[in-house]
């Protein structure tokens, strides 16, 4: 067995021993504790990780609004050091930065081989298992523990399919290239290839979390003008100014909403983004287009959430509803592209992280993403 050091590494019966946090069933806090970690097997790649960040997602399944789950392992918007090759794997290479890919796409499918891995339907990753349907993870006695989307970033290391391991550029701190890992290309990505607004599009995001924030960075390199960026707490506003909002609107009472964002728009966005995934406001999203607009789905609902529209009104008035799983994003391009944007300073993704913290920490970012305080809190590992 190799480590980037080279050093033995700390195993029992081939398997090294790793910390993590544990969802052992919903509504209950994560436990951290001590697990094994297998040797990864053909295509795969152990990662030792450097940082996670906390993502709502994360929270939907510590609410147990996603359903029941065996115990598994949370966190999906990591980066890491490859310091193992399963058998055949001949990238990544070992001891390189690597950003990890929570959708674990098929790559050949009809979708992924016509450059939309977004919609693969033979992944596995949303069973929160590796690609050939298992887990690497066990506790000491035995039993399994899953893998959340096939990634678990809330572990000291993890294995994950080798094309789920994507190489980006040195330079980037780890706690800024843990969030391409989700919340970044998620947000960026759903306006740079799910939207692609015309420069001077008006356009309106509401939630400013770490993916709504990342859709306010994507309309500002797109050169939509205005950006109204609208959150319920105050302190999100400042943020959203700060990295490219034009226009800030304190979330109130949706009729008020909806008509502050018209006003702000001169009479409606052509693009609304909906970063939250409540059914309220997916409704003001819908509301506050303009004729020929588009609104654009990110936040995720709790499992069977119906969302309605006017009918009349979205044929009437050629409005259109996008949803978009990870933004559209293209992982094996988006993620060095992001991070190349972000060493040219031309996306800002470090305004993100109000927090580091360790592993043991996990539940106090979880509890204040419950509060809405703070954008990201990123779990930075020693
Ligand atoms: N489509 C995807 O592939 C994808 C990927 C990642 C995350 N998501 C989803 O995106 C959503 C956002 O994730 P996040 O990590 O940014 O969450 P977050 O909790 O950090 O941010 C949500 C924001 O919404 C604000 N908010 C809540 N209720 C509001 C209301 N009624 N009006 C206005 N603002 C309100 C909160 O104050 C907060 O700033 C989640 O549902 C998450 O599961 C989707
Ligand atoms: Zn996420
Ligand atoms: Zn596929």
């Amino acid at each position: 067995m190799r480590t980037e050091a080279g050093e033995p590494a700390n195993t029992s019966g081939g398997s090294n021993s790793i910390t993590a946090a544990v969802l052992e069933r919903p509504g209950e806090p994560l436990r951290v504790e001590d697990l094994l970690l297998d040797a990864p097997g053909p295509g795969e790649v152990r990662v030792r990780l450097l940082a996670s960040g906390v993502c709502h997602s994360d929270l939907h399944m510590v609410e147990g609004e996603w359903g029941d789950t065996p115990p598994i392992v949370l966190g999906h918007e990591g980066c890491g050091v490859v310091e193992e090759l399963g058998p055949g794997v001949t990238a990544p290479r070992l001891g390189q930065v690597v950003v990890l890919d929570w959708f674990a796409s098929c790559g050949a499918c009809s979708d992924c081989l016509a450059g939309r891995p977004w919609v693969c339907r033979r992944t596995r990753s949303t069973e929160n298992v590796l690609p050939d349907g298992t887990t690497r993870i066990h506790r000491p006695d035995g039993s399994p523990v899953l893998p959340y989307l096939s990634v678990a970033t809330f572990a000291t290391a993890s294995v994950v399919s080798a094309t789920s391991a994507v190489p980006i550029p040195e330079g980037l701190p780890p706690e800024v290239a843990s969030l391409i890992g989700c919340s970044v290309t998620t947000g960026v990505s759903s306006v740079l290839r799910a939207a692609t607004p015309p420069p001077g599009s008006p356009a309106v995001v509401f939630g400013l979390g770490g993916v709504g924030l990342s859709i306010v960075m994507g309309l500002a390199l797109a050169g939509a003008a205005p950006i109204v960026a609208v959150d319920r707490v105050l302190a999100k506003l400042d943020v959203a100014l700060a990295i490219g909002a034009t226009t800030t609107i304190v979330a109130g009472d949706a009729d008020a909403t909806v008509e502050a964002v018209r006003d702000a728009t001169s009479g409606g966005a052509l693009f609304a983004f909906e970063a939250i995934g409540l059914e309220a406001t997916i409704d003001q999203a819908m509301r506050s287009l303009r004729a020929g607009g588009t609104a654009v789905l990110v936040g995720m609902t709790p499992f069977g959430v119906r969302a309605s529209f006017d009918a009349f009104d979205l044929v009437d008035r050629s409005l259109a509803v996008v949803g978009t799983n990870y933004g559209y994003g293209v992982p094996r391009e988006d993620f060095p592209r992001y991070a190349d944007l972000y060493l040219q300073g031309r996306l800002p993704i470090d305004r993100l992280i109000d927090d580091r913290i360790g592993l043991q920490e996990v539940n106090g970012a979880l509890d204040a993403m419950r509060r809405g305080e703070g954008v990201r809190r990123v779990i930075v590992y020693p």
